[in-house]
């Protein structure tokens, strides 16, 4: 709700379900920030304002009349260069003299009901209810106007800010940064947390604590990066998982983006989200204006699971679109990690085949398939069938899988051309790259200027040849390079700072048209992984690769990074071949399920070469997880917040666990009747038999039934321990060892109780005993190192 009072110098009170957001306008016409948190009563600004006798020492005064006033010990909602204050600006312009001091004073306000998903090419997020407040300044000494554009969603107390910046005077100016959020916060003790990596590595989250410093989490990759996700947390220290405030930020953006936090020597701690200021430069002539993308805020006092299921609930109700929000998502096969580039339709065929019988329902024909591409140097831009190795073209194969009982989709990287191809000879201007200068390459290949319409407008046109030339139901949109020489041909000298923008603006438009050209298209984004995982792809494309790194003690960290921003609907996971293609490390194929089940799950390993045990525990995962898929996918996701709670065995000094080493999940369907646990650990603790799982989100009236995934393991993980039950010697590796084995499996320990929900998340449920050297029975719980488990609950009659 958005509550307006006063008139000359308003008060806007932005209230959500749990929220509130104030501000105030002051006499000289600044904005002050007043206060966002948890919800307040509020009806006058009274002791909340800033109350301001002198400026402090050495800093600038702003005005003779307002001698009291230093901007730079402000709290203000928007600020600018030039006037005092000394922190990071929001908006810093040249203006047509070339200076570049701005003072943007208040002018007035407007309400409006109701966001679509988009406007100026920006995608936004949308909703009948959203509320709109938008307050206007204006500069005192030049013909430039600021809207500050509030939007407020109720329902998932999530607030977002957008800023457009309008030249109303005679000549060019430039704006040299244009950012969508500030808040200004009081004094406080707070850690900023941020989501970093690199490729096979993404998400880490990093905690900081906020001293006299600034801190920057920031990509100039040309994409939203698996460097820095724009996704961030602000949080009071000491908050956890489940206690205490933190806020949620993040940006529906795709391209170079920019986070930072900054402590002034008054103790105020800024907050600043947009585009990256860095390189970046617009020219925004007479009559033009400029729109920021949308910034997403959220507060919790509940810690940050709190957090993430008001940022879950806002992704998937206001930024995820079209048919696929809510569809549930098929189980997949992807070709790539099976056969790479050497793909062929016979090939394909028998993985298909297979695929069809352990009950995939969704077969993709990854990298490959199109030009003269056998290796990566190659064909991007040749967008048909290589003949060669699919005799039919797409339709052929495609007709072939569908005949099946399989969907089937494809790959392409349409953002890219390769030197080597016929695009490339024909249209080398459509490259990026500056004319007459030496080149830098990624991955072999140069990305296509999407700045210019032609491009896009090509893209358009052959993505719907392809997408229309067979029954395709899957498209993996995949971009592998970072931007560099960065350069338009279609763009004049002085416009060269937009170019980064404007690619994400013409790669916005080529989304938008095909998916709604395609809409039952189940469209998936990938670049090399998590390299452009963000709110502005999901605007389009319903989920997104989230690493190429498909080892599951790497995936469950990345994973529990996604999670705190990212709704599981959103996140796709593979289970692949051992040793794993990125770490060469072995882990179960049920951990690998386990880890993976938590999301879109999918495959991606070698059916045709799989041993029969482990087709038949794949068989098994896939029927499990299409009972369950709703909750996987749609449930509300919460994480357990150390060791200590969960499965381990802390206090044991020297063995005791590295932070990290166990992961515990649960996620809940909407009504709270069925659930699912995952726990699971890196390394194991040497005698340690207990484990104790606490659920989260139950309702704590209701009785459940909770019980223990169905697996079953190789005998011979025990090694020479066979010796000691066996009535004949075994020898390890021997011909007779594997005979026990194929025909001999373990079960995993059936575990089943009949509990209410509070007694399960606050008391717990105590394990069977873990293996502990000290003897073993089939009621004992095999947990080695890379161990894991999935607990199914549901509602049962009391
Ligand atoms: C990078 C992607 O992340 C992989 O999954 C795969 O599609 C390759 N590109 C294909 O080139």
């Amino acid at each position: 709700m958005i509550t307006v009072k006063g008139d000359k110098t308003p008060l806007f009170i932005l209230d959500t379900g749990h929220t509130t957001y104030a501000m105030k306008v002051l006499d000289t016409g600044h904005i002050e920030h007043l206060y966002y948190g948890r919800k307040i009563h509020l009806d006058s600004e009274d002791g909340l304002t800033e109350q301001h006798e002198f400026a402090p020492g050495t800093s600038v005064v702003y005005s003779p009349e307002h001698g009291n006033i230093s901007l730079e010990d402000m709290r203000l909602e928007m600020s600018s260069y030039g006037k005092g204050d000394v922190r990071e600006a929001f908006v810093e312009i040249v203006n047509t003299d070339g200076s570049r001091t701005s003072d943007l004073l208040y002018k007035g306000y407007a309400e409006s009901k109701g966001r679509d998903g988009g406007t100026e090419g920006l995608p936004t997020s949308f909703g009948e209810d959203a509320e709109v407040l938008t307050v206007t300044l204006e500069d005192k000494d030049n013909h430039i106007r600021l809207e500050l554009i509030y939007c407020v969603y109720s329902d998932t107390d999530v607030i977002t800010r957008t800023s457009r910046l309008i030249n109303d005077g005679d000549g060019d100016i430039r704006i040299r940064r244009l950012m969508s959020t500030q808040i200004d916060f009081d004094p406080g003790d707070y850690v900023f947390s941020t989501f970093t990596g690199a490729w096979a590595r993404e998400m880490k989250r990093t905690d900081m604590s906020v001293a006299s410093a600034r801190l920057v989490n920031s990509s100039y990759t040309g994409n939203s990066s698996n460097r820095a996700n724009p996704f961030v947390m602000l949080s009071s220290r000491g908050c956890t998982e489940d206690y205490g405030d933190v806020y949620g930020f993040n940006l529906v953006y795709s391209g170079n983006h920019y986070e930072s936090v900054e402590k002034s020597p008054y103790g105020k701690v800024r907050f600043l989200s947009g585009i990256n200021p860095t390189s970046f430069e617009w020219k925004l002539a007479k009559g033009e204006s400029f729109l920021t993308p949308e910034a997403v805020m959220t507060y919790s006092s509940t810690g940050y699971n709190g957090m993430s299921g008001q940022m879950h609930d806002f992704v998937s109700k206001h930024i995820l679109r079209g048919p696929w929000k809510d569809r549930l998502r098929p189980v997949l096969l992807n070709s790539w990690e099976a056969s790479y580039f050497k793909i062929s339709e016979s090939k394909l065929m028998r993985l298909a085949r297979k695929a069809k019988q352990v009950g995939i329902e969704l077969f993709v024909m990854d990298d490959g398939w199109f030009g003269e591409r056998n290796d990566d140097t190659t064909s991007l831009g040749d967008w048909f069938p290589d003949t060669a190795k699919l005799p039919g073209g797409l339709k052929g194969i495609c007709d072939k899988v569908r005949a099946l009982g399989l969907q089937f989709g494809i790959w392409v990287e349409p953002e890219m051309v390769s030197r080597e191809s016929g695009l490339y000879l024909a249209h080398p201007e459509w490259a990026m790259e500056i004319p007459g200068k030496s080149h830098s390459e990624g991955r072999n290949q140069m990305v296509l200027d999407l700045a210019n319409v032609e491009v896009q407008d090509h893209i358009i046109n052959v993505m719907s040849r392809v997408f229309s030339s067979a029954e395709i139901s899957y498209v993996k949109w995949d971009m592998n390079r970072n931007f560099s020489d960065v350069f338009s041909r279609s763009l004049p000298a002085d416009r060269q700072g937009e170019v980064t923008h404007r690619y994400i603006l013409g790669l916005y438009r080529v989304m938008k048209t095909l998916t709604e050209k395609f809409p039952d298209i189940l469209f998936e984004g990938c670049a090399s992984g998590g390299n452009r995982f963000d709110l502005g792809i999901l605007s389009y494309f319903p989920q997104i690769w989230g690493s190429d790194d498909t080892d599951a003690a790497v995936r469950a960290e990345i994973q529990t990074g996604y999670s705190y921003g990212y709704p599981m609907s959103c996140v796709t996971a593979h289970v692949s071949d051992c040793p794993n293609h990125q770490t060469l490390r072995r882990t179960p194929i049920e951990t690998r399920f386990n880890v993976a089940s938590f999301g879109v799950l999918g495959y991606e390993c070698n059916l045709v070469d799989m041993s029969k045990d482990d087709l038949d525990a794949v068989t098994a995962q896939i029927a499990m997880y299409k009972k369950w898929r709703k909750v996987m996918q749609f449930g509300r996701f919460y994480r357990r917040s150390s060791v200590n709670d969960s499965i381990g065995a802390p206090g044991f000094s020297c063995l005791e666990p590295l932070p990290g080493n166990d992961t515990s999940w649960t996620v809940v369907s909407a009504d709270k009747s069925r659930a699912v646990s995952m726990t699971m650990q890196i390394l194991t603790h040497p005698n340690a038999q207990w484990g104790v799982l606490k659920p989260m989100g139950l309702d704590e009236d209701t009785k459940y039934h909770i019980e223990g995934r169905k697996m079953k393991f190789d005998l011979r993980e025990f090694g020479g321990l066979i010796n000691y039950v066996a009535p004949i010697h075994v020898r390890q590796d021997s011909l007779q060892h594997r005979t026990i084995a194929r025909f001999y499996k373990m079960k995993a320990e059936s575990e089943s109780h009949d509990m209410y929900g509070d007694a399960m998340m606050y008391a717990g449920v105590h394990l069977r005993s873990a293996f502990a050297s000290g003897g073993y029975n089939e009621n004992m719980r095999y947990y080695p190192d890379f161990g894991s488990r999935l607990y199914t609950i549901e509602k049962i009659d009391k």
